[in-house]
């Protein structure tokens, strides 16, 4: 138990900094959290959403996975979209892929590494879609980085065709979807210029009637 002690002394730290700073700070922030923009990011631990974008508890809802994959029969995506567009009204869903995802390099190779390779099977779709463009790329990286944008591309589309989105944007609730990618080498984060905020961008097959 003592390596996680270390976790608990941290707490104790950060609860004296954080009340140093505000008395009033828990009590503020247990109050309803009203969170403008909705994370879809990968669960590697060098991509911490909150410190990345500088929020602070109660101004992003975040939902992390292996590669961050938003599979649209996914229950836990799903549920935390619902919940986030639906209840809270965020006005963004930001799907954000990093530089050097370990689970979109995975998909590249063909190693059996067991279950996750059923979840990785989405990028591997999202390559098999692209793969005239990406074995264009002769550079392995340059190749690897292009599929991390491509599968953010690809997630972005199937958030975009949820229920849950295309009736929002029927009841004309301002939501738009964005894609993003993050470079742990520099820190920085790369906006994707693919911006969804209406049903009218979404191709036809995908498009639902709503009343
Ligand atoms: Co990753």
């Amino acid at each position: 138990m003592r390596d996680l002690k270390i976790l608990f002394d941290n707490n104790q730290k950060w609860v004296e900094r954080k009340t140093g700073e505000n008395a009033d700070y828990f009590k503020n922030s247990a109050g309803q959290q009203d969170p403008l923009y909705l994370w879809i990011g990968c669960s590697d631990s060098r991509v911490p959403a909150n410190e990345i974008v500088g929020l602070e508890p109660g101004e992003l809802f975040v939902c992390r996975n292996v590669a961050n994959v938003f599979p649209h029969t996914d229950f836990n995506c799903l549920s935390v979209l619902e919940y986030a567009v639906s209840i809270l009204n965020v006005k963004h869903v930001i799907v954000c892929g990093h530089y050097g995802c370990g689970g979109v390099k995975a998909a590249m190779e063909d190693n059996h590494l067991g279950l996750v390779d059923n979840w990785l099977r989405h990028i591997r779709d999202v390559y098999a879609a692209h793969r005239k463009e990406l074995e264009a790329i002769h550079d392995q990286k340059k190749r690897y980085e292009r599929l991390v944008q491509l599968n953010v591309l690809r997630q972005v589309l199937n958030i975009c065709h949820t229920t849950i989105v295309q009736e929002a944007w029927a009841r004309k609730q301002k939501v738009s979807v964005h894609g993003w990618v993050y470079s742990m080498e520099t820190g920085k984060l790369e906006d994707l210029n693919c911006c969804y905020s209406a049903s009218d961008q979404l191709e036809s097959i995908y498009k639902l009637k709503i009343e």
